[in-house]
């Protein structure tokens, strides 16, 4: 294992107890902080619940599954909790005012060392570098849903991020046993940028009556050998999330590729969010 790193993640959400819990199992401490007790609540019981399926499967005792939980400490005051850490990863939902509203608070607070990062999934890391007084070491850190089983942390360096920052933050990740791959910053970067393509196409088959949602994800999952398929993983990620990131990069490309598909448009409006919701694409329980 690495060194042991005073981290912060902020934002409780699905990606943000993730990462959390992904910290905390190599032997982090991490500070978890939300606005909201009762989001921290919902993340404490998320973490629980995919500690225990390692548990299940024998890759983790239910002592150190009790330690990783103990590294996790819930907080909702920022300045504070952010006052001694090492790296901040910020993991607040996907909207520029409150990523940066973030960023100026990390900027303020924490130590001068700290690694900033963004775990965002589209949004500009120069633009969020830009409302700190030290662009150089803001940095995106983009992990993937699932977090805790997904290799991937796609990192994204800002038009002036440092080399330093982007070799600690290689290394971190590395730490954590995940894989690293390095993007310039450009709507999407390259994991959404190729990945809500495939999805929005594979919408567009079945608005257009080219196949069911079950033959689709056959298809694409026996035909490629995807874990899932595109609509299923749209169900996975979050049909609003998906959305707004094929009109984010419609806008920044002005390239018809990514319009959204109508039915995902309309599935949005209907609250049919994917498993979030209970319906996407497919029902869950
Ligand atoms: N924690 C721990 N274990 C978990 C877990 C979690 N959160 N989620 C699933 N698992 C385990 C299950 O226990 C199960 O283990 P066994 O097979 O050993 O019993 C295994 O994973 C499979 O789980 P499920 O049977 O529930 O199958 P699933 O289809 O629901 O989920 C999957 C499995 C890991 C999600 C797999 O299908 C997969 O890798 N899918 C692709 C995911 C992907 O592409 N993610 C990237 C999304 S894009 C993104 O995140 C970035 C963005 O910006 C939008």
């Amino acid at each position: 294992m690495t060194e042991r790193l005073d981290v912060a993640v902020i934002g409780a959400g699905t990606m943000g107890s993730g990462i959390a819990q992904t910290f905390a199992t190599f032997g982090h401490e991490v500070h978890l902080v939300d606005a909201s007790e009762a989001a921290l609540e919902r993340a404490r019981a998320g973490i629980q619940k995919s500690l225990q399926r390692f548990v299940k499967k024998e890759k983790m005792t239910e002592d150190e599954a009790a330690a990783v939980l103990a590294r996790v400490l819930p907080e909702t005051d920022l300045a504070q909790a952010v006052a001694a850490v090492d790296l901040a990863v910020e993991a607040v939902f996907e909207n520029p005012q409150v990523k940066e509203e973030v960023f100026r608070a990390l900027d303020e607070h924490a130590p001068e060392h700290a690694i900033l990062a963004s775990n965002t999934s589209s949004i500009s890391i120069t633009a969020l570098g830009a409302v700190t007084r030290r662009p150089e070491s803001v940095i995106g850190m983009h992990f993937m849903n699932p977090v805790p089983l997904m290799k991937l942390v796609e990192i994204v360096r800002g038009e002036k991020t440092s080399d330093e920052v982007v070799a600690r933050t290689k290394a971190i990740a590395e730490g954590l046993d995940k894989v690293v791959g390095v993007a310039q910053d450009y709507a999407g970067f390259v994991s959404n940028r190729v990945l809500m393509p495939l999805i929005n196409e594979a919408a567009f088959c079945l608005y257009e009556g080219v196949a069911t949602p079950e033959d689709i994800d056959t298809i694409m999952k026996y035909g490629m050998n995807h874990p899932m398929g595109p609509l299923a993983l749209a169900d996975l990620i979050g049909i609003d999330v998906v959305v707004d990131i094929l009109d984010y990069l419609h806008e920044q490309f002005g390239d018809p590729k990514f319009r959204c598909a109508p039915n995902l448009r309309r599935m949005r409006a209907a609250g049919k969010l994917g498993r979030k919701t209970g319906e996407g694409f497919y029902r869950y329980d």
